[in-house]
Parts: C-alpha cells; structure tokens; sequence
C-alpha cells in the first residue's frame, strides 16, 4: 500500500475524477490508514511504498505490477500522467528480493486489470491494459489468461467491476474459484463467459457496482468493501463471509477504492 500523501485529482482519466471537486487529504489520510490497519487487525502483513510527489494516482498500488507465485509482472501505464509511476514499483520489487520482475512490452495496469485465482488470470481490457499484455501475461505466468471485455467507461479496470472472493483450489474447471461481479460492465460475450466459467457468482447490481462494491478485497473469508455498497453484506454472509465494510469516499474522487489501494504479494 501507498499512502496518499500527495494524492490530488489535478487530471482527469477515468469519469470519477473531477478537478474541480476539493479532496480532504488529511480525511483521505484518516480512511486510508484504517484500510491499513483493518488488514493488519486481520493478522495480514502490510509493506508501504513510499509515496512520490510528482505521482497523485500513486496511491493506487494494485495497478503497479501484479505477482503471483512470488513471479511480478511490472505495469506499463496507459496514460502518461501515471507512467513514471511503473518503475517505482519495480524497484520495491527488486530491492525486496523479488528474483523475477518483469518489464513488460505491453500495457497493462497490473491489478487493475489482472484478477488473480488459483487457476487462471482473468483479465480486462477496453480502456487500460492492451490485449496483447494478456498474451505477455500468459507465457509469464504459465496460467491461462482469460480475457473480459470491458464496455462501460465508469468501470474502466477489471477490479471495479469482478472481484475474486475465493481462489479455489487450482484444480481443473477453476478449481471452484468464487467471483463476485457487476455483469453491466462486460459486453455480452463476455457476460455469457462469466456466466459459463463461474454459474455461482454473486452478481452485483448497478447501485453496488456504482458504491465501487465490486473493488473489494477478500482473503477468502474477510471481504473488505465500501461500506456504501449494502447490497452486498447479507449475500456475502449467506456465503459463508465476514463483509467489512470500509470507507475510502476521499479515494473515490480519484475512481478507486478498496482493491484498487491494495497490491496483493502472493509469494505462492
Ligand atoms: N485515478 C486512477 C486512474 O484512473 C485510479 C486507479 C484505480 N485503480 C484501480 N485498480 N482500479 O488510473
């Protein structure tokens, strides 16, 4: 996590930020350090980047690289305001004894757009990543990379819309991996493969999608999600999960929320 010392909405790339709209930075502070110690309370660890002043969005760590089994996969960032934001991460990375770290050919934003089971990647693209990096991603990884077409601008990465709730088990078929997600933010193709690779999702309607319900983060029992998104807390606990509701409403200016504030290490 990054804090947001010196988080501002001076652009605007997504259709959640306006410049013109003030953002409380010691409020933005407050929520983020409660996100923070929230997942620490929950016995995870958290490691802190530090934050750059050139870098407003730098805040929103999970578009930075994406890891898994110990193996990162750098971001190369679509919009010029955040590209220098990439080989800050890759440092952490490489100073913190991460052997692989990828510079990749192709756009991608990491998290944004990379949701992560224990089978596969499931991967976004329309607004951000480039479908080639899903290509990149696969031959890095050795996972199946699936791709998911993105065709509302409000959810414009992957992980505003689709949240992986249980990894499953790494098995064949997805190894019963569990999602959650807005079907609204997909085009029908790829409504119709959510549908076939996941018929037990929890779907999300259009009120929780907008709360940024969908930009949640679970460890497989805990759900951290905005609080706003209450159509979602009954549903999950008849699952069998412990929603805990947060709230990042300062982030929210900046089109991000609980997942978009969190990089997962998952060493493997
Ligand atoms: N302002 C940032 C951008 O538009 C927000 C990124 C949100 N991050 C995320 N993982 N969805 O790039």
């Amino acid at each position: 996590m990054c804090p947001p010392a010196h988080f501002r909405v001076s652009y605007s790339i997504n259709p959640w930020m306006n410049p013109d709209k003030p953002v409380d930075l010691a409020l933005a502070q407050a929520q983020w350090e409660d996100l923070r110690d929230r997942y620490r309370a929950l016995g995870h660890t958290v490691e802190e980047l530090a934050p750059h002043p050139e870098f407003p969005d730098m805040v929103f760590a999970a578009n930075g690289a994406t890891v898994v089994d110990g193996r990162v996969l750098g971001a190369r960032f679509a919009f010029a305001e955040r590209h220098g934001e990439a080989a800050v991460h890759a440092r952490w990375y490489r100073d913190h004894g991460f052997a692989d770290v990828r510079t990749p050919q192709n756009v991608n934003e990491g998290e944004g757009d990379f949701a992560v089971t224990a089978s596969w990647l499931l991967a976004g693209r329309g607004f951000r990543s480039s479908p080639l990096s899903h290509a990149e991603a696969q031959e890095y990884f050795a996972r199946p990379v699936l791709g998911l077409d993105l065709v509302d601008p409000r959810y414009y990465h992957l992980d505003t819309a689709l949240c992986v709730l249980d990894a499953g088990s790494g098995g064949p078929g997805g190894g019963a991996a569990e999602v959650m997600y807005y079907p609204g933010a997909f085009s029908a193709g790829s409504r119709a493969v959510l549908a076939r690779l996941f018929p037990d999702a929890l779907i999300a309607g259009a009120g929780d999608a907008a709360a940024f319900g969908l930009n949640a983060v679970s460890d497989g029992l805990h759900v951290l999600l905005p609080q706003a998104a209450v159509g979602l807390f009954a549903p999950l606990r008849e699952r069998g999960y412990e929603p805990i509701g947060m709230d990042l409403t300062e982030l929210l200016k900046g089109g991000g929320s609980v997942k978009c504030v969190t990089a997962e290490l998952r060493l493997g």
